[in-house]
């Protein structure tokens, strides 16, 4: 049960042994827990796999305690980040408690799971190393840009799937597939949301993605559909604070041109492809279905 993880992950922050860490720790949304859910269904409540998910989602609150360091970002899923209440050292500081904390729990798991978690936190590391390094300038590769997006956020999903797998004894390059293709359609749909819903529902500014740089599938489609002149007014808008009448001209192409209709029938294509390597697991699919949803 989710809550048992709830109530592991508190454990474990506890166990820490500074209240500061505790009081910090405590002031975070949970969020989805979205990794840990995946881990329950694929290998059943069990005192290891409580631990498992729980480790996993103290490492994916550590990265993005980071993340928000490295994009300085303000909100995190509405409300206000640690980097932006405490400072940016608190917030690494935070992130690197729960992080070493993470993997001091991991040593206990047998070697294949432990080293399929670990070297999922290189690959989105590196993953993330590539997101801020693509942000510099505008990116119109779409192959490079699903590779960073692979590695830093499907790659722990795909983890997350395959440990699972691994402790239940099922097979893991199967639940791995899904896992991957699960985080690569997820972190679409997320792109999509960031242009075509606003601050309100997002927690955060809409367009926001574009104004830190980052080139998502569908500004990637539009630059291809657009003219030589809308290519250089597109670039000329990249990675700085739009106005109303810029954010509306991309939102009005990126409907002449069917951006968002791309970007989502890529996502739908992952989606199945993630269906498909669990044939029969209805509750992994209902939560590929669930996700797809998401106020789309
Ligand atoms: C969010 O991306 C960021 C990630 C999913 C990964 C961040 C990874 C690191 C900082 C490196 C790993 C570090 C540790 C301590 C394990 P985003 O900025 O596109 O999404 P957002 O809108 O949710 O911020
Ligand atoms: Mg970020």
């Amino acid at each position: 049960m989710i809550e048992q993880v709830e109530s592991d992950i508190k454990d474990l922050v506890n166990q820490v042994g500074y209240s500061e860490i505790t009081r910090l720790f405590d002031s975070l949304s949970g969020g989805k827990r979205l990794r840990a859910k995946l881990v329950l269904k694929i290998a059943a409540s069990s005192k290891e796999s409580i631990r498992l998910a729980a480790i996993i989602e103290l490492i994916h609150a550590a990265s993005l305690l980071h993340d928000d360091v490295i994009d300085e970002a303000s909100l995190r899923r509405g409300v206000p980040s640690v980097n932006a209440t405490e400072g940016s050292k608190t917030a690494v500081m935070l992130g690197d408690v729960l992080y070493s904390k993470a993997f001091s729990e991991l040593v206990h798991f047998n070697r294949d799971i432990a080293s399929c978690i670990a070297r999922s936190v290189t690959a989105l590391s590196v993953g993330e190393m590539m997101d801020v390094n693509m942000a510099q300038q505008f990116n119109s590769d779409a192959d490079a840009y699903m590779n960073m997006l692979y590695l830093k956020t499907a790659t722990l999903i795909e983890a997350s799937t395959a440990a699972a797998a691994l402790l239940a004894q099922k097979d893991a390059t199967a639940y791995g597939i899904y896992g991957k293709n699960l985080g690569l359609s997820f972190q679409i749909i997320d792109d999509i949301l960031d242009i075509v819903s606003d601050e309100a529902t997002l927690g955060k500014p809409a367009m926001n993605d574009f104004v830190e740089g980052k080139c998502t599938l569908p500004y990637i489609y539009l630059y291809e559909a657009l003219d030589s002149s809308g290519k250089v007014r597109l670039q000329s808008c990249h990675a700085r604070e739009l106005s109303c009448e810029e954010s509306t001209w991309i939102r009005s192409k990126m409907e002449e041109h069917r951006c968002i209709e791309k970007a989502y029938a890529l996502a739908r294509q992952l989606s199945d492809a993630a269906i498909q390597s669990v044939a029969g697991d209805t509750e992994l699919v209902a939560i590929i279905e669930t996700m797809m949803k998401r106020s789309y």
